[in-house]
């Protein structure tokens, strides 16, 4: 990874999200074409970075944040940099937050253009040398603010929401309520940007009647959950979803387990995407966060790859969920390069989505058990809004 941040910020009054900081870092270093250097971020208190302020610049007084490029007068000679070393940024959390306040700013927010302002130094710009200097440097700043504010409007991650456990109370009763249907369109004016159903072929929980009748009422988007077996892979392309995405299929299960294994079945899954293709329906491939996956998903053909958050949500122990976040944000960004286009679902739920719906380039969650749980208790539309507020929150802060 191109940032390498440590944080010394050791109190506890300022919540931050350090994932965050270094994303956005890593966003900045390839807007600025220099994402095969390393930077140091450096997160400390007024204390320390008064004590950095007068051993370096003899201004005995805190600052927001500091430069130290790895060689002076980088700007033009960053090929002639004995390593790939920008150098170090250090910020103070405390005048950040501070100045967030005073600003009217969000605190990622001014953390980010703290971040913006000493990339520049390490890369040269200096406002303190002349004014055509110092205009030259805002003229970067507002650039790349821009940037990163059009960057993450036009990423706002979008909630789909799963319908089955609608679907399985009524099952559990045999009779024809509580009807996915209505769940879908209450989902919908709550704000979901998509429907999915997944249509077993045990028929466990979505019926026959349930898909054909949310394809005339779905108003966003409809997408088709299905092992691809061939009495299923008829109806879809019967019904047209908008979507269809591919699950591995398991009758003992009591939720899709895991990703679909593409790698063991490449032609036969490949001939399932050339269907629906023929018949304009784009396939999504429900995967695990595996890079071997990923690839053969793309060279089978697949438009989208859902990560299979399952493991993520399910870790026990602080290193773990770590583990695992970092193997979908790095699958993520993998199946992006390979030209795919990504959601991510499976077990998310109110407390562990909102990292998943800050990572860039996922376009879309996939969220079923959490919400219909919590609809139990507050209304189906008040669960729907409390989910969308976390995603979109997530989604839009820097
Ligand atoms: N994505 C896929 C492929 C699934 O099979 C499911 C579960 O039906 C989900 C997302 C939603 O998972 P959950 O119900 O745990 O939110």
């Amino acid at each position: 990874m191109p940032t390498d941040l440590t944080n010394q910020y050791t109190s506890a009054e300022i919540i931050f999200n350090e994932r965050r900081i270094k994303n956005l870092s890593n966003w900045l270093l390839k807007q600025c074409g220099v994402n095969d250097y390393t930077v140091s971020i450096l997160l400390v208190d007024d204390t320390k970075i008064c004590q950095l302020n007068n051993q370096y610049r003899q201004k005995n007084q805190p600052t927001n944040v500091l430069s130290f490029p790895f060689a002076e007068g980088a700007d033009h000679s960053l090929l002639s940099l004995p390593v790939r070393e920008l150098g170090d940024i250090v910020i103070s959390v405390d005048t950040a937050f501070q100045e967030s306040i005073e600003y009217g700013q969000g605190f990622h927010d001014r953390i980010a253009w703290l971040l913006i302002h000493g990339l520049l130094h390490l890369l040269g710009y200096d406002h303190e040398k002349s004014t055509k200097q110092a205009q030259n440097m805002s003229e970067k700043e507002n650039e790349l603010i821009n940037k990163l504010h059009f960057h993450r409007r036009t990423m706002m991650t979008k909630l789909a929401i799963n319908v089955d456990h609608v679907a399985t109370i009524r099952e559990a009763r045999g009779i024809n309520e509580p009807d996915p249907v209505a769940a879908a369109a209450i989902c919908e004016f709550a704000g979901a940007s998509g429907i999915v159903v997944h249509l077993r072929e045990d028929r466990r929980h979505m019926q026959d009647r349930d898909i054909y009748l949310l394809r005339q009422t779905v108003k966003t988007k409809l997408n088709l959950e299905m092992g691809a077996n061939k009495e299923i892979i008829k109806i879809a392309l019967d019904l047209k979803p908008d979507i269809v995405t591919l699950v591995p299929e398991n009758r003992q299960e009591l939720t899709t387990e895991g990703g679909l294994d593409v790698i063991s079945q490449k032609k036969k899954i490949a001939k399932v995407i050339d269907k629906m293709e023929k018949r304009g329906i784009p396939v999504s491939i429900f995967s695990d966060p595996d890079p071997k996956q990923l690839k053969a998903a793309s060279e089978v053909g697949a438009t989208f790859v859902e990560l299979h958050t399952g493991r993520y949500c399910e870790a026990e122990s602080e290193e773990a969920l770590e583990h695992e976040f970092q193997l979908i944000a790095t699958s993520a960004e993998e199946a992006y390069q390979l030209g795919l286009r990504v959601f991510a679902g499976h077990g998310l739920d109110y407390q562990n989505t909102a990292p998943i719906a800050a990572l860039d380039m996922i376009e879309e969650l996939s969220i079923g058990h959490a919400i219909i749980s919590r609809a139990v208790f507050t209304g189906l539309d008040q669960a729907v809004r409390e989910m969308a507020a976390i995603i979109n929150q997530a989604s839009l802060s820097l």
